[in-house]
């Protein structure tokens, strides 16, 4: 089932450089949470230590604890590529696997597990993952086509089908909809509500009507400086962010002074 994710003491960097600093918050099973704030302020960066994808980068390394249900996931006896299946990731541009079908992009995780699975159940988890990234009664028709040959709308919900097929946890979405048309945003919105009574949702977004409409609680994130490292300015619920946040940033940031 859905997980709680405790963030402690959070310092990452990129070789010598250190991105984001002290960053610390707790976010609710079955819940959304958005991630707000200046471009370069580390969203994407904190976004990717919370399935360990940060230290896939060359040189990139966190110091302090991210606990799933209380457990580290940097734990010394944690294989990352657990953590991964368990928290699933969606990234800003759809990355569908341009040559592969629509069907095979989304048991491509699953095949990477071990074990052979039947054609049957690949066919069952084909339809109920389509499915859950309400995109099935658009391509039912079609599962051998190549995932390329969708819109950019449908190429996201996709790669959430992707995402979801390999039954994670926690669902991390990193500007899911910053390459879509508004209708197909609305797609997705709709699909992150009826997801998150299944999974514990974090989404990084630039569209704060966005993060008001989808998100329980928001982060806000900032730069004191160039050169600084970003931190954690409030995570707080989404309407108190919006109408009345703790932090003179935060409302400078919301009422568009800044940023
Ligand atoms: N692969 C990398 N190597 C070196 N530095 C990086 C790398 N990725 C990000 N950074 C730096 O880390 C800081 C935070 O970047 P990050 O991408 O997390 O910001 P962001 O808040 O997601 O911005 P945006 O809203 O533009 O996506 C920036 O100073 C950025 O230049
Ligand atoms: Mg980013």
């Amino acid at each position: 089932m859905a997980k709680r994710i405790d963030a402690k003491n959070l310092n990452i960097y990129y070789s010598k450089f250190l991105a984001v600093s002290e960053v610390n918050f707790t976010i609710a099973p079955r819940s959304v949470t958005a991630f707000i704030g200046p471009s370069g302020c580390g969203k994407s960066t904190v976004l990717r230590t919370i399935n360990r994808m940060h230290e896939v980068i060359a040189g990139a390394r966190v110091e302090g604890d991210v606990l799933l249900d209380g457990e580290n996931i940097y734990g010394s006896d944690i294989d990352p590529v657990d953590v991964r299946r368990t928290i699933g990731m969606v990234f800003q541009r759809p990355n569908p696997f341009p040559t592969m079908s629509i069907y095979d992009n989304v048991v491509a995780g699953l095949k990477l597990q071990s074990g052979r699975i039947s054609k049957s159940d690949l066919d069952a988890t084909v339809e109920k993952s389509l499915r859950g990234a309400n995109l099935w009664e658009e391509v039912k028709d079609r599962l051998n086509k190549p995932g390329s040959g969708l819109s950019g709308g449908q190429q996201q919900r996709l790669c959430i089908a992707r995402a979801i097929a390999v039954e994670p946890q926690v669902l991390l979405m990193d500007e899911p909809c910053s390459a879509l048309d508004p209708i197909s945003t609305l797609a997705i919105e709709d699909l992150i509500q009826s997801l998150k009574e299944k999974y514990t949702i974090v989404i990084v977004t630039h569209n704060m009507q966005q993060a008001a409409r989808v998100s329980e609680r928001t982060a806000f994130f900032n730069l004191a400086g160039v050169g600084k490292p970003g931190q954690l300015v409030e995570i707080d619920e989404t309407t108190k962010i919006f109408s009345n946040p703790t932090d003179q940033r935060t409302e400078d940031y919301i009422s568009g002074r800044f940023g």
